[in-house]
């Protein structure tokens, strides 16, 4: 299936490094033993004009409290031309894990970095700049979510580690925090993740996988979480059973998120509090506003009996659905993103956690809503839409996922009305490995929702996108086998996106 033909220098360096994955024995002393000390890869992330955080953690059980680790950046893959080299201090109190900022780079150029520790060196990253402001660029990038272990093998990740891309925009559930049902794909290591130690060694077993980690150490990564990162369906401070510790939980996951993801040190979280929402600007083309909708949030309405996270409710059933004071974001957090829209750039791209479009499973009559996406928060959807459409914000296209499904769609600020404006599209992306719902329910679906223009729950994968100054192509990239680590992956369908009209076509 569809394979991108490579420039020869960058197909020899993607050998390279997955050789250097396949085969631990990097560059070792003799005294150092066989601990591999950078067992869960290299991450690069928050690409900006002039800096880029480079990502690592220092593996194995006999560490000192304080590690002492080398960093170096380079103009080449051979490592001969350094642009910025350093020392930081892996802490037993952060997991021995490393965020090193390298800064003072040129704008819209790619490096190669690598570690050193202990006698050993890391396998070689690839990561890039942010083009300059006033820069004509342009932008691939693959969108993607949802990455269950134990419900199949990555070769979606394989594939974009070798596709032609600038970044990758994770827009969460990097981890599940269940256990293993008794048959699956693989299996979680322990049961229920609960603590820090048991998070920590979530993250460190995802990151134990070749596929993910040539997809880090190919491009830099934008991240934001979901749900899965703490606890299914949790809202703010309130977890899905109620537990009574659970602003702990959430300290200690957003610990380790922190811990094990390319975010800067000043994003360490303090207690059980993080910012992750943030804003990416890619030459005069386009900015990417990144968006967190479950530390903020309002709780859901209308939950099942005794418990809190989501339900699937007609509306007539539920009317505080219909409630203005609730919101998704926070207040402070929609005053930023109100704030933070680009009116000069060709294109707006917001990455968030869900389905934004309205998506009703009955007859529009019914109304019947699923409460923790967007549907649950529809007034708080109108206020982002309609600021939208006052303002007139250019090139608006939200990227999301967590429903397991390809959705392709036009949003709108009043559903109700039959002929109201389209003022901004949509891409949730289906995906890498988590299962969805049965297609048959998403069809019987689809005809209750004509803004709707293509829906998938069978689909695992991604979405590869390419935008310049008047067009965002977007593919929607599917593995043939879940269950396979060498599957194939090809594009099962193609949309574009005019800058100037809101609304995805068929390409
Ligand atoms: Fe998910």
């Amino acid at each position: 299936m569809h394979e991108p033909i490579l420039p020869q220098t960058r197909r020899h360096w993607l050998t390279q490094a997955g050789a250097a994955m396949l085969a631990p024995a990097f560059v070792r002393h003799a005294r150092a033993a066989d601990v591999p000390r950078f067992a869960l890869g290299v991450a690069s992330g928050q690409p900006r004009e002039r800096s880029i955080v480079l990502w690592t953690r220092v593996t194995g059980a006999d560490l000192p409290a304080q590690v002492s680790v080398r960093w170096e950046l380079a103009r080449d893959e051979r490592f001969t031309d350094v642009a910025a080299r350093g020392v930081e201090a892996a802490l037993v109190d952060d997991a021995h894990s490393v965020h090193a900022e390298a800064a003072g780079l040129e704008p819209g150029r790619w490096y190669w970095y690598r570690f050193e520790a202990l006698g050993q060196r890391s396998p070689n990253g690839r990561t890039r700049t942010a083009p300059r402001a006033d820069a004509a660029a342009s932008l691939r990038f693959a969108l993607a979510s949802c990455q269950r272990f134990d419900h199949g093998h990555y070769a979606a990740w394989r594939h974009v580690a070798s596709a032609d891309l600038d970044f990758v925009l994770f827009v969460g559930d990097y981890i599940y925090e269940y256990p293993s049902p008794p048959v699956a794909v693989r299996y979680h290591e322990g049961g229920l993740v609960r603590t820090l130690e048991q998070y920590r060694a979530r993250y460190a077993q995802y990151k134990s996988d070749p596929s993910l980690q040539a997809a880090h150490a190919a491009m830099p990564w934008l991240l934001v979480w979901d749900d899965h990162e703490v606890d299914n369906d949790y809202a703010n401070l309130q977890g899905q059973g109620l537990q009574a510790d659970f602003r702990e939980q959430r300290a200690a996951a957003y610990r380790a998120y922190w811990e094990h993801m390319p975010f800067p040190k000043a994003r360490r979280p303090i207690g059980p509090d993080m910012r992750i929402y943030g804003r990416t600007d890619w030459g005069s083309l386009a900015c990417i506003h990144a968006i967190d909708d479950r530390q903020y949030r309002d709780v859901q309405v209308c939950p099942k009996p005794g418990r809190g996270g989501s339900n699937t409710v007609r509306l007539r059933d539920c009317p505080e659905l219909l409630n203005p004071q609730r919101t998704l974001l926070g207040a402070a957090q929609e005053r930023w993103l109100a704030d933070s829209w680009d009116l000069q750039r060709r294109w707006n791209l917001l990455a968030q956690q869900t389905l934004m479009a309205r998506f009703t499973w009955t007859d529009p009559e019914q109304a019947t809503y699923w409460t923790d996406g967007w549907d649950g928060y529809a007034p708080a959807r109108r206020r982002l839409l309609q600021t939208v459409a006052e303002r007139k914000v250019p090139g608006v296209v939200v990227l999301g996922g967590d429903v397991h499904a390809n959705y392709v769609a036009d949003l709108k600020a009043d559903y109700d009305d039959p002929r109201g404006a389209v003022v901004a599209s949509e891409f949730c992306g289906t995906s890498i490995t988590s299962r969805g719902l049965a297609q048959d329910r998403v069809d019987a679906a689809l005809r209750h929702n004509p803004h709707v223009h293509y829906g998938r729950a069978d689909q695992r994968g991604y979405v590869a996108c390419r935008l310049d100054a008047g067009t965002l192509h977007a593919s929607l990239m599917v593995v043939d086998k879940p269950e396979d680590p060498n599957s194939a992956v090809g594009a099962a369908a193609r949309f574009v996106v005019e800058a100037a009209r809101p609304g995805a076509k068929v390409a």
